[in-house]
């Protein structure tokens, strides 16, 4: 079944990088899969009219207003976004957004027709608790078990950016237990460390829908092949 592989770019990269990325990536690129890419809001509509699927990195929980340096779901969309990462951890931990506010920004998003990606995970001490399906399961209680087409991105805290990985088992656990969260269609990611070695084995092993890569969706060539191998 087709995969859904969104490069995370962060605060990286610049008009000239992201410009050269594309040729190489189109140079390389042989994947069926659905690739999107979360490009930083500048280059959103630079980028608009390239042949890529893009994706805001976060949204305001606002629908417009007083709210200097934010960005509401409307000017996401009229910058051509189809997607848009919602709940991040490193949002979460540098905006301290919570779950109430993470919440809106989901239904800000609905109400413009962008689908939300709404990124979960724990923290260190709470896998090693083994409290990780109690704390997804938090994480996901706002939202509506009756939604549509939700899409959510697994992606345990410390394996973000660190090479470490979740055993297959325990991603396929917390797989299960997203799903269990709704009545409907949920497409579930996993992103944390993911690379073109370790791409087509997570993907392979769990009934997984895609993939959510950070540091490894830089190089165009390494995302090509992450995109061409799940
Ligand atoms: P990483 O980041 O692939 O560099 O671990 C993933 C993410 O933060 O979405």
């Amino acid at each position: 079944m087709t995969k859904l592989v969104i490069a995370n770019f962060k605060m990286n990269g610049s008009k000239d990088f992201i410009e050269s990325w594309i040729q190489d990536f189109f140079l390389e690129q042989e994947s069926a899969n659905d690739v999107v890419v979360a490009l930083p809001s500048p280059y959103l509509i630079i980028f608009n009219d390239r042949g890529l699927t893009l994706s805001g990195q976060n949204v305001s929980n606002e629908e417009s207003g007083a709210f200097t340096s934010q960005l509401s779901a409307q000017m996401l969309k009229d910058c051509g976004a189809k997607y848009c990462l919602i709940g991040h951890s490193e949002a979460r931990q540098f905006l301290k957004e919570k779950n109430e506010v993470i919440k809106q920004k989901f239904d800000q998003l609905i109400q413009e027709s962008i689908k939300p990606i709404l990124c979960i995970g724990e923290p260190l001490q709470i896998k090693e608790a083994a409290k990780t399906i109690d704390y997804l399961s938090e994480q996901l209680d706002l939202i509506d078990s009756d939604e549509e087409d939700v899409i959510v991105a697994y992606e345990p805290i410390w394996s973000i950016g660190t090479g470490l990985m979740p055993e297959i088992e325990d991603i396929q656990m917390a797989v299960d237990s997203i799903r269990s969260k709704f009545h409907k269609t949920v497409k579930v990611l996993y992103g944390g460390s993911v690379n073109s070695s370790n791409a087509q084995s997570i993907t392979d092993k769990t009934d997984i829908d895609g993939l959510l890569v950070g540091g490894a969706s830089l190089n165009p060539k390494e995302f090509g092949k992450i995109a061409q191998l799940c």
